[in-house]
């Protein structure tokens, strides 16, 4: 009786609770209460006015209108799981990057109300329910990022209300119906990457308020509507990749509002029409890999805006407009690959912005204009496979240069021997031409050159010795010239144990007088990408984290995408190993550096891994020289870290870049190398189990705006287990990997003060020490006076203190940087000497020669 009665009372509490909160018709109030609560997302609490509950918010009537649960991580739910019935005054649903499965319930057609749809970047599968139909409400609508199939049902033609269409990024099939035709109000038509086929509804000629309209990475076939011409307010075409055929209609000359065409890889026939000269407001021209045919009009002189212009692989003739020279913004030209004839106009060298030139595969003949090599940004220029004539243009501009492939020309003359300064050079191909003289000494010490082709030319002389040293991962072939030389003596035992991750340069010699640098290290790089394509096959889902915010527990998901504007661009700062690098700077004022991945690399296995693995060091380390993790990220689309921000970058740019070269002054140069000591002796002893850090390089040293050094890119550190094998593939940065790597796997703390020992060198004297290791390698240098390797651009030490520290840090350097592992200090002696030492030398600095230093 009693239980009876309890339970009586409860009950009229609770209708009395439900009384309070819900004045008016309490009937279809207890149906939202019951499917709100029934499904389980808000927990249990029959006690709580709903319409507190998080997320929800009601109108006056107390009834829900909108469930804003975008970014909230909602694995294994599904819109299943709510009665959407017993919602019917529903007006608003964000569910984006929430992480929602399953499929689309028939029952959302009865949420007649809708007006806001929002179900982008989930794991939502199945087919659209025929019944979106009824929301005619409804003006936007976004899913994609999902894996919904099926066709596009014609019923999506009564949405008349919509303004924003987006569907992209599905696996969906079938034609486009016409009906999207009748949505007049439509700005923003995205239907691009799914399955769609069958031709473009000349219906979508109606919507006349279209601003963005992008359907590309489809199989759509058929030729472009002749009714595109009537979009007049269209600001961005896309229809790149599909099966498009026809010519490009000429109503195309009425889209004045175009700031973005991108037609490409279709099969586009016929020519380019004059007309595209109307589209004066164009940013981007993306007419690449089709058949266009005919001559570049000149008409195009009048797209002044153009920033990129890529119509490369189709078969265009005739000469390259002057007219291109007025594109005063324009970053890339590329003309690749069709048959254009004639000069390289020399109106080209006005475009100051100019990044990227390719005008390869071409019939263009007559001189490289000289001028080119003073195009201040030039980064790619590539004019391979031409018929050009005359010598090497001189590349002026300093460090941009990464790509210069000149082969398959009729180029004579020397090689240019001021290439030095062009420090980012990663490929120069200058194979098949008829370039005669000497290799000049400096070309082997880009730090990043991968791609080195002189083969095929009359180069005579003497191989220099620098080009001898081991090259990892780099390709080199200097066959057929006339060059002679020795080939250096390598270790017999040179690839012990044949592991096929090892990535060596091998070098074969042939006749006497010819040497054949045949590039197998090419060859075992390709077969090693080839292996890493093979692994992309088995990505496996390793499961989603998330966890910003160890900073005051005030950074937020959504602070971080609010203050990139969802990694605009505008926010990038640089581009690491992998990913992008974002300053985010919090409406508090606090700065942080974001590392995002670019959507491909989260694909990559070995990305992915080398990025948890960073997460998992970083949030275990702490030390003041070691750059701070604040939170991460890693949901499968968007994968990012939060870094303390270093306002003064890397110390790689700091010693290249000359008035900062000249702020960092001996003592703040050698504090930077005792802050990478004492960092690394931390990872190696007082870390259990100790870490290796695998990867120390000018780059991967940051420094804040004190100038205060910190280590940072953890990517690829490894765990030293004391009792395992410690084997590894190769990775680390050419040029500071220790030598010992090129034979065998085994990783150690060694090989960190290898490559401490090649930055603190470095640091000292302004520039990679590779030449001077190999000069004092071989004999020639033993009277190389400490003075003469010191950074020319600051002058001399004069403080007996600072002269003393610069020995001890050369001293130690050279320690680092012997041969045998075993011979190297341990991190933790070199840290103890840092802390503990503070002698002056009684040995004026004039007086110390490298050999003192270098023999302990
Ligand atoms: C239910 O909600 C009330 C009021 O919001 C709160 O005081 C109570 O702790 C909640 N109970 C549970 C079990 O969450
Ligand atoms: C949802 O509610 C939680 C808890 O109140 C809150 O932290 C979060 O910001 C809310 N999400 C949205 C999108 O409003
Ligand atoms: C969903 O709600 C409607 C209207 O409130 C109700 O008729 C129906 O029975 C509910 N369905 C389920 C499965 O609870
Ligand atoms: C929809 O909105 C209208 C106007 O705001 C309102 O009168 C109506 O009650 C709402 N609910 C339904 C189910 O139509
Ligand atoms: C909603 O759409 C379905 C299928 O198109 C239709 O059968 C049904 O009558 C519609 N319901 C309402 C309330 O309009
Ligand atoms: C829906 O969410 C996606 C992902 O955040 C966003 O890009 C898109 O602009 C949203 N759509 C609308 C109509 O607001
Ligand atoms: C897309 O659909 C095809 C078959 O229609 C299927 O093989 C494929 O797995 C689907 N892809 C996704 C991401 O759902
Ligand atoms: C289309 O947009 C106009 C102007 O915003 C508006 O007045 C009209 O109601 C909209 N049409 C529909 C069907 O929503
Ligand atoms: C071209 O761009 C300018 C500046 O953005 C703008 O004012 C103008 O309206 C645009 N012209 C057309 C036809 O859209
Ligand atoms: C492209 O067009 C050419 C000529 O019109 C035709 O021969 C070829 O089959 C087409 N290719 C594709 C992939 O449609
Ligand atoms: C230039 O274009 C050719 C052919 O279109 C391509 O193979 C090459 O990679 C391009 N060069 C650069 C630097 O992008
Ligand atoms: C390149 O550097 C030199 C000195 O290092 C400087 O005189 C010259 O102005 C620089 N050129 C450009 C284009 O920045």
């Amino acid at each position: 009786m009693a239980v009876y009665l309890a339970t009586i009372i409860v009950i009229i509490i609770i209708a009395l609770e439900l009384a309070k909160s819900s004045p008016l018709s309490s009937i279809s109030l207890s149906a939202e209460v019951k499917a709100l609560l029934n499904s389980g997302w808000w927990g249990n609490n029959y006690s709580r006015n709903y319409c507190e509950f998080a997320n929800i918010t009601c109108n006056e009537a107390g009834s829900v209108i909108q469930i804003d649960l975008s970014y909230e991580f909602l694995k294994n739910k599904k819109l299943e799981d709510l009665n959407w019935s017993s919602l019917p005054n529903l007006e608003r649903l964000d569910f984006r990057r929430s992480d929602l499965t399953g499929g689309i319930p028939d029952e959302i057609g009865t949420l007649s109300n809708l007006t806001y749809l929002n179900l982008s970047c989930n794991n939502i599968v199945g087919d659209l329910p025929l019944t979106l139909g009824n929301l005619t409400k409804l003006a936007h609508l976004s899913i994609s990022n999902n894996h919904i199939s099926g066709s596009i049902p014609i019923g999506i033609g009564n949405l008349k209300s919509l303004v924003v269409l987006d569907i992209s990024n599905n696996n969906f099939t079938g034609p486009i119906p016409s009906s999207i035709g009748h949505l007049t109000n439509l700005t923003y038509l995205w239907l691009c990457s799914n399955q769609l086929i069958g031709s473009i509804p000349t219906e979508l000629g109606n919507l006349l308020n279209l601003v963005d309209m992008n359907m590309g990475f489809n199989s759509l076939t058929g030729s472009i509507p002749l009714s595109i011409g009537h979009l007049t307010n269209l600001a961005y075409l896309r229809l790149c990749s599909n099966q498009l055929s026809g010519s490009i209609p000429i109503g195309i000359g009425n889209l004045r509002s175009l700031v973005v065409l991108d037609i490409s890889n279709n099969n586009f026939t016929g020519p380019i029409p004059p007309c595209i000269g109307y589209l004066t407001n164009l940013t981007s021209l993306y007419l690449h890999s089709n058949q266009f045919s005919g001559s570049i009009p000149q008409e195009i002189g009048s797209l002044v805006n153009l920033v990129e212009m890529n119509m490369g692989l189709n078969k265009l003739h005739g000469p390259i407009p002057l007219e291109i020279g007025h594109f005063t913004y324009l970053t890339l030209l590329d003309l690749s690959h069709n048959l254009l004839k004639g000069q390289i106009p020399s109106s080209l060298c006005q475009l100051k912005e100019l990044n990227s030139l390719n005008l390869s595969a071409n019939q263009i003949n007559g001189a490289i204009p000289p001028k080119l090599g003073d195009l201040p940004m030039l980064g790619y220029l590539d004019l391979s496979s031409n018929k050009l004539s005359g010598e090497i243009l001189t590349i002026k501009s300093n460090y941009t240069i990464q790509y210069l492939d000149l082969s398959q020309n009729q180029l004579s003359g020397p090689l240019p021997n001021d290439l030095e300064k062009q420090s980012y050079l990663m490929h120069l191909g200058l194979s098949s031409n008829c370039l005669s003289g000497t290799i000049p000494s400096g070309l082997a010490y880009y730090p990043r050159l991968v791609y080195l082709n002189l083969s095929h030319n009359d180069l005579s002389g003497e191989i220099p010795s620098s080009l001898r040293s081991f090259q990892l991962g780099r390709s080199i072939d200097l066959s057929y010239n006339a060059l002679d030389g020795q080939i250096p003596h390598r270790p017999q035992n040179a690839c012990p144990n044949k592991k096929k991750n090892i990535v060596m340069l091998t070098l074969v010699i042939s006749l006497p007088i010819t040497v054949l640098l045949a590039s197998l290290g090419f060859v075992l790089f390709s077969q090693s990408k080839a292996k890493k394509n093979q692994s992309v096959a088995r990505v496996v889902n390793s499961g989603d984290m998330c966890s910003i915010w160890n900073y005051d527990g005030k950074i937020a998901y959504e602070d971080i995408i609010m203050a990139t504007n969802d990694f605009d661009n505008r926010y990038c700062i640089g581009t690491g190993g992998y990913g992008s690098i974002y300053k985010a700077q919090l409406p508090s004022g606090k700065v942080f550096a974001l590392k995002k991945l670019h959507g491909f690399e989260a694909e990559d296995p070995t990305i992915d891994r080398s990025f948890r693995n960073e997460v998992q060091m970083l949030t275990n380390i702490r030390h003041r020289n070691i750059v701070k993790l604040y939170g991460f990220c890693l949901h499968k689309r968007c994968m990012f870290l939060v870094y303390e921000y270093m306002e003064r970058g890397s110390l790689f740019c700091a010693l290249r870049i000359d008035t900062e070269a000249i702020e960092l002054g001996w003592t703040l140069r050698v504090n930077i190398v005792k802050a990478i000591a004492h960092a690394l002796s931390y990872l190696h002893h007082d870390c259990i189990p100790p870490v290796v850090h695998r990867d120390i390089s000018s780059k991967n040293i940051l420094l804040n705006s004190e100038l205060d050094a910190f280590v940072s890119d953890f990517g690829i550190a490894r765990l030293l287990h004391l009792n395992s094998s410690n084997r590894t593939v190769i990775a680390g940065t050419y040029g500071y990997i220790a030598p010992e790597h090129a034979f065998s796997m085994v990783v150690t703390e060694k090989s960190d003060a290898y490559s401490f020992g090649v930055v603190a060198l470095e640091t000292m004297m302004g520039r990679h020490p590779g030449e001077l290791l190999s000069s004092l390698a071989s004999q020639s240098a033993t009277n190389i006076m400490l003075t003469d390797v010191l950074d020319p651009r600051l002058p001399p030490p004069t403080n007996p203190v600072v002269v003393g520290d610069i020995a001890f840090v050369v001293t130690v350097a050279f320690a680092c940087v012997g041969s045998e592992p075993r011979s190297r200090p341990t991190m933790q002696h070199v840290s103890q000497q840092f802390l503990s030492r503070r002698k002056t030398l009684a040995t004026p600095l004039r007086a110390i020669s490298l050999l003192q230093v270098s023999t302990p």
